[in-house]
């Protein structure tokens, strides 16, 4: 009888081939989990997602970081039973958007464990970040500190949810960050490089001094501190300590907001992107002596491996290429249409393979290959293929192009397997609609 190997970690943690010669994700078998729920589907490891979030948590206590806040920016994976899961282990949640911060409350996140960000924040979503009393928002521009003077000046404090709103004595100021440019500029693909000087988000450092002052003057605001992050999917801690040395040179705040951006491995053949452990070594080091709390915002080291995503083969063509069409694609993950973004694939039950293929979607257009080169064992219309690390951005992106009903998204732990977020249907495509005749 065969035996069970362990895959790569560029699967979930725990993820190997079964007995059977198959690919199991949580203890589960990804061919009997595409045949009871359907495909294309997001399976998710749970384990290997709480994991993540303790080995963030334990490597801040044994780094001898006093304060540190793990906060999960919540755009990697904006799916309730995901927030839930980290508000659960103890984690914070960056939320970019009042949509985001409504999934995160009602994900169970205590609102005092909340960062809002934006660099177009409407006055709506800052009157319910204010109300709801959000643990920070990190003010990005000039125009946001007067909007936030003028919401307070009207009496958004003494509005909020709990024991001060509405009392005679002053209500408690509101948390705010500062969003700085910090001028170091990641290696990344330059559509998630924020930290160079030209970006569209924070404060350059010339603009952050005066800043400063501007925020120091609203009453009803308390400046704890300072927020950069220099770009996503980063496989290096460099831009890390150099973002936290221009941080320092603008003064003394007892918090620190590094951001996100620590990169993940998508093929086995890739090089290791730092550990965990490796990075929050590096930047409550870099954060020493010099703030009293420090905060990063993981996205994707926090989910991208946690997750596979199925599909069943639908057609195989050969003409200069051999094309292996699956019934999802680019309404299911975007990354490799917008950033080049390459992931590995493999036939569910026939691990490996030699057969040079390209993996195709089912959208209507060309640009519509989630695996330009794809290794595949001999594949057939109706095999299952895999591909491993979509935890990230997959599902966050999704849409509706051609009007293919979104994908459900299915929590495995221990053989058993349960949908969290259930398939989308073509009655949903119409759900909006007012009066199409
Ligand atoms: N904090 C802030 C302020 C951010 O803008 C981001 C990501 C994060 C934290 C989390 O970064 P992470 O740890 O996930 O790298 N859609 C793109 C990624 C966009 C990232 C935007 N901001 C992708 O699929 O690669």
């Amino acid at each position: 009888m065969p035996t069970a190997t362990t895959l790569s970690d560029v699967f979930p943690l725990g993820a190997r081939l079964n007995e059977r010669g198959r690919v199991e994700v949580g203890g589960c078998d990804t061919i009997e989990l595409a045949r009871e729920f359907g495909t294309p589907s997001y399976v998710v490891a749970e384990d290997d997602l709480r994991a993540r979030a303790r080995a963030f948590l334990r490597t801040g206590r044994e780094a001898g970081a006093e304060d540190l806040q793990v906060v999960f920016a919540s755009k990697a994976f904006p799916c309730s039973a995901v927030l839930a899961l980290f508000a659960e282990e103890g984690l914070w949640c960056d939320v970019a958007s009042g949509g985001e911060l409504h999934l995160a409350l009602g994900a169970g996140f205590p609102a005092g464990r909340l960062v809002l960000h934006g660099n177009a924040k409407s006055e709506v979503e800052l009157r319910v970040a204010l109300r709801a009393r959000v643990g920070a928002i990190v003010i990005d521009n000039f125009d946001e500190i007067e909007r936030l003077q003028r919401l307070i000046s009207d009496g958004a404090l003494a509005a909020r949810d709990g024991a001060d709103g509405g009392g005679d004595g002053p209500a408690a100021p509101q948390p705010v960050l500062l969003r700085v440019t910090p001028d170091v500029a990641g290696e990344t693909h330059e559509k998630i490089s924020t930290g160079q000087a030209n970006s569209k988000f924070g404060f350059g450092m010339v603009d952050a001094r005066e800043a400063i002052a501007r925020v120091e003057r609203v009453e009803g605001l308390e400046l704890q501190g300072l927020h950069a992050h220099v770009g996503s999917q980063l496989l290096s801690l460099e831009p890390f300590r150099r973002a936290a040395d221009a941080l320092a040179t603008l003064g003394e705040f007892p918090v620190w907001d590094l951001g996100g951006g620590l990169g993940v491995r998508y093929l086995e053949e890739q090089t290791a992107p730092p550990t965990i452990e490796e990075y929050v070594a590096a930047v409550v080091q870099a954060g020493a002596g010099r703030s009293r709390r420090l905060m990063i915002e993981p996205g994707r080291a926090l989910c991208a491996n946690s997750t596979v995503t199925l599909y069943t083969v639908e057609s195989v063509k050969q003409n200069v290429s051999r094309w292996v069409a699956v019934d999802g694609g680019m309404s299911d993950n975007l990354r490799p249409m917008l950033y080049g973004a390459r992931y590995e694939a493999h036939v569910a039950d026939r691990f490996g393979g030699s057969s040079a293929c390209v993996l195709a979607g089912k959208h209507c257009e060309s640009g519509d290959v989630i695996v330009r080169e794809a290794l595949l064992a001999d594949p057939r219309p109706g095999d299952v293929v895999v591909t491993p690390a979509t935890g990230a951005y997959g599902f966050a992106m999704s849409n509706n192009y051609n009007g293919v009903p979104r994908a459900p998204v299915i929590f495995c732990r221990e053989g058993d397997a349960r949908v969290v977020v259930r398939r989308e249907r073509v009655e949903d495509l119409t759900a909006r609609d007012v009066r199409a005749r």
